[in-house]
C-alpha cells in the first residue's frame, strides 16, 4: 500500500519543532538533536565518512524529511573527495516539501543546504541531483519496492519508526531483502537495539554488533555482511 502526498493533517509538531507522524504514533527524529543523532547512529554506525568515495552507494529504509540525506551530503562535501555519492531511499508516506522544510528549520546546518532538494522535491522530482550526489526516493511499501529493486548498497540506514511501532519495516523477510541489496563488504546501522531485529539481521547474513547509542539511548545496532546471500 502506498499512502501518497502525507499532507499537514498526517503530522503533529511536538514542542513546535519535531514532526510526529499520526499514523504510526511516533517521532521522525529525536527531540534531542536529530542531526547529532544521524551522525552518530547512520554516519559513524556504517564507518562514514572514512569509507566514502565515488560511486559509493547509501541506501535508507524511510525518507522522512530529508534530514539523513542532508547529513550525508553534508560529510560527502566535508569529505572533499572527488566523484559522486549515490543514495536510494524507500518511502511509502512522503512529506511535502514544505513539512520537510518546517522540520529541516530545527537544524541550521542542514536548513543551510536544503533548498535546492527542496525545490526539486516541491516540484515533484523523485530523483534529486544535488553537487555530488544523486538521490532516488522509490515511493511505496519497501515491502513490496525493496525486493524488486535492482541496486546494491554498501551502506545501509535502517530508520524506520520504532519496531514497535512500525513493525512492517523490520519483518525478517525485509531484512532478508536489505541483506540480498548489500554489496560485499556492505554495512547496516540502525538506532534501535530490539532483539527480534538483530536476530533477524544476523539470519539474514549480517554479522551484528550491538553498539553504544545516542544522548540517552543505551544502544544501538550495527554490523556488516559477513556472507553473501543469493
Ligand atoms: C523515522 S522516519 C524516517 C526519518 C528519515 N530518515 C529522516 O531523515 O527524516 C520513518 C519513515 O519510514 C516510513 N515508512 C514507514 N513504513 C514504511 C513502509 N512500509 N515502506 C516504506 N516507508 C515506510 C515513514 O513514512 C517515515 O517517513
Amino acid at each position: 500500500m502506498c499512502g501518497g502526498e502525507q499532507g499537514a493533517e498526517g503530522l503533529d509538531w511536538r514542542e513546535g519543532i519535531v514532526p510526529v507522524s499520526r499514523r504510526f504514533d511516533d517521532p521522525y527524529f529525536s527531540l534531542a538533536d536529530g542531526l547529532a543523532e544521524t551522525r552518530h547512529v547512520f554516519l559513524e554506525g556504517n564507518g562514514l565518512p572514512g569509507r566514502l568515495r565515488d560511486g559509493f552507494h547509501v541506501a535508507e529504509l524511510g525518507f522522512g524529511t530529508g534530514l539523513n540525506l542532508l547529513a550525508l551530503w553534508l560529510a560527502w562535501q566535508g569529505a572533499g573527495a572527488p566523484g559522486g555519492l549515490r543514495f536510494t531511499s524507500f518511502e511509502a508516506y512522503p512529506l511535502r516539501a514544505e513539512e520537510m522544510a518546517r522540520a529541516l528549520a530545527a537544524f541550521p546546518e542542514a536548513a543551510a543546504v536544503a533548498r535546492p532538494f527542496l525545490a526539486q522535491w516541491g516540484a515533484g522530482a523523485r530523483v534529486i541531483d544535488l553537487p555530488g550526489l544523486r538521490a532516488e526516493v522509490v515511493i511505496g511499501d519497501a515491502r513490496e519496492t525493496l525486493p524488486a529493486w535492482g541496486g546494491v548498497a554498501d551502506a545501509w540506514f535502517l530508520d524506520g519508526f520504532s519496531p514497535a511501532k512500525n513493525p512492517e519495516l523490520w519483518s525478517d523477510d525485509l531484512m532478508a531483502a536489505v541483506a540480498a541489496h548489500t554489496a560485499q563488504g556492505g554495512t547496516f546501522a540502525t538506532y534501535t537495539a530490539a532483539g527480534h531485529v538483530r536476530r533477524a539481521l544476523a539470519a539474514a547474513g549480517f554479522a551484528v554488533e550491538r553498539r553504544p547509542g545516542h544522548g540517552r539511548k543505551r544502544h544501538m545496532t550495527a554490523g556488516h555482511l559477513a556472507e553473501r546471500r543469493e
